[in-house]
C-alpha cells in the first residue's frame, strides 16, 4: 500500500500503542502495560513495528529476535482498516528484519478460535503445526 508507512516505535508511542491494542488486538498480553512495552523497547529498540497512514496508527506487530528464534507477537490492525493489506505489510517488514538479523524461521502463537487470524497468517505463507502445545509458568 503506497500510503502506508512502517516505522519502529519509540518511547512516546507506548501509551498510544497500549490504547490501540485495547481496541484492535486479540485479548490482552501479560506484558500489556507501560513497563512491559518500555522493557521491550529498551531490550530491542527496533522490535515494535507500527503501521501508520496519514500519521494515524493503523497496525502493529512485535518482531522479536533473541538470537535463536524469531517470534511475532501483537499483530493487530485497526478494525476500520482491515482487509487492506496492513497485516501483510507488517509481516513482510517483520520478515525483512528477521532475515537481516540471520533468523531462520518465524513462530507465532495463534488462538485456535481466532479464525480470521488463521486466514491472515496463511495468506502470507505460515502454516499450523499440530504437534506442539504451549507450556507456561508465570514468574
Ligand atoms: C488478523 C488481522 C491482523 C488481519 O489484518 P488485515 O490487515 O485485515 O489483514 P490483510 O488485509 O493483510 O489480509 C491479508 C489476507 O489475509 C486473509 N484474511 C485477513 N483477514 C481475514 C478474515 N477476517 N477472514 C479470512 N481471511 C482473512 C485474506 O486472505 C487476506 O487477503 P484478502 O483481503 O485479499 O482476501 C486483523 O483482522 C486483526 O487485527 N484482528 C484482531 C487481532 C488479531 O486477531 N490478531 C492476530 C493475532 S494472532
Amino acid at each position: 500500500m503506497s500510503d502506508l508507512r512502517i516505522r519502529y516505535a519509540v518511547h512516546t508511542d507506548i501509551e498510544p500503542v497500549l490504547r490501540f491494542w485495547q481496541e484492535a488486538a486479540e485479548g490482552t498480553s501479560i506484558s500489556d502495560d507501560p513497563d512491559g512495552v518500555a522493557r521491550l523497547l529498551a531490550r530491542d529498540p527496533e522490535s515494535l513495528l507500527l503501521a501508520e497512514r496519514d500519521s494515524r496508527l493503523v497496525g502493529t506487530v512485535i518482531a522479536g529476535f533473541d538470537g535463536w528464534r524469531c517470534s511475532a507477537y501483537r499483530l493487530a490492525v485497526h478494525p476500520g482498516c482491515r482487509r487492506q493489506g496492513v497485516a501483510t505489510a507488517l509481516l513482510e517488514a517483520a520478515e525483512r528484519r528477521f532475515e537481516a538479523l540471520g533468523g531462520r524461521r518465524v513462530d507465532a502463537m495463534v488462538l485456535e478460535a481466532n479464525e480470521r487470524a488463521h486466514g491472515a497468517w496463511a495468506a502470507v505463507g505460515y502454516h499450523r503445526e499440530d504437534h506442539w502445545r504451549r507450556w507456561v509458568k508465570p514468574l
